[in-house]
């Protein structure tokens, strides 16, 4: 049986009865089947792409276009979860026009259910944009990866009251503008527990404790795909690198040692055919 999609109104009755929203990001066709097919709730095809699946140092180098190539692929692979294009660097950052212009892509060209795009007080006025021009904004706060060169490199925010009280007033601005959801990275648990009680929307954690809406996670960080590093909040669910690699290395030694394609990988000649074939290769 189909999966029943989830939307917008069913993470607000969540959030409401304390049953906490399963997300996931996701970057191409089969691993958003899994997702599909493990009863995720929602999907981010988020701009860690970059590091991933390109192997790049961060997020900035990622495109629009790589954005919405990404976006198709977990949008046939994923047809009833809820799927949430990420805003990569530039794409909202230059004017309010722009985006508009780029958050309406997500949808227009990869049917995306929403968009994210990472800051606070300093983005309302895109929000708020993007949002009067129908679409869902999903907000990101605390350790924003975009702009890590100001936080001074990938360090947790709001460790001091200082930091938490801007933590909390970009999560009051985002929401104010109005984004139907938020998303903390890497902040300490009563700064976001704060947060999920004072906001009426949705809050959920990446990095940032138990006490909010729901849990997002890296799928390569999960099933331990993603080798470069590995953050403090991540829980590796397997290790998919080794399996893989041992895999790869058993099809070498196969090969190596003549095992593979045995008889059951190669196609016969149809009945008759090689006595035909033998005779016409000896004239
Ligand atoms: O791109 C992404 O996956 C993200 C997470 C780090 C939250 O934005």
């Amino acid at each position: 049986m189909a999966k029943t999609k989830l939307m917008l109104h069913d993470f607000y009755r969540m959030k409401q009865a304390g049953e906490k929203i399963c997300w996931l990001t996701s970057y191409d066709y089969p691993t958003a089947q899994f997702a599909e097919a493990a009863g995720m709730d929602m999907i981010l095809v988020g701009d860690s792409l970059g590091m991933c699946v390109y192997g790049y140092a961060g997020t900035v180098p990622v495109t629009m276009d790589q954005c919405i190539v990404h976006c198709e692929a977990v949008r046939r692979g994923a047809p009833n979860t809820f799927v949430i294009g990420d805003m990569p660097f530039l794409s909202y950052q230059v004017s309010v026009e722009d985006a508009v212009r780029n958050a309406g892509r997500f949808l227009k060209e990869a049917g995306m259910d929403a968009i994210k795009l990472e800051g606070g007080v300093r983005v309302a006025r895109q929000i708020e944009a993007i949002t009067n021009a129908g679409i869902v904004v999903i907000g990101h706060i605390g350790l924003t990866p975009q702009s890590s060169g100001q936080l001074g490199g990938h360090k947790a925010q709001g460790r001091t009251a200082d930091s938490a009280q801007l933590v909390v007033e970009d999560a009051l601005a985002v929401e104010q503008a109005g984004a139907k959801m938020l998303l903390v990275e890497a902040v300490p648990p009563e700064v976001t527990a704060y947060i999920a009680q004072t906001l009426s929307i949705p809050v959920l954690s990446i990095g940032a404790g138990p006490r909010c809406d729901g849990q997002l996670l890296i799928v390569s960080d999960l099933i331990g795909q993603f080798q470069a590093f590995t953050p403090k909040f991540v829980k590796k669910y397997c290790n998919v690198a080794q399996v893989i690699t041992n895999a790869m290395k058993a099809y070498c030694d196969d090969v190596r040692a003549d095992k593979f394609p045995g008889e059951e990988h190669c196609y016969r000649m149809l009945e008759g055919e090689h006595d035909k074939f033998a005779a016409r290769m000896k004239k």
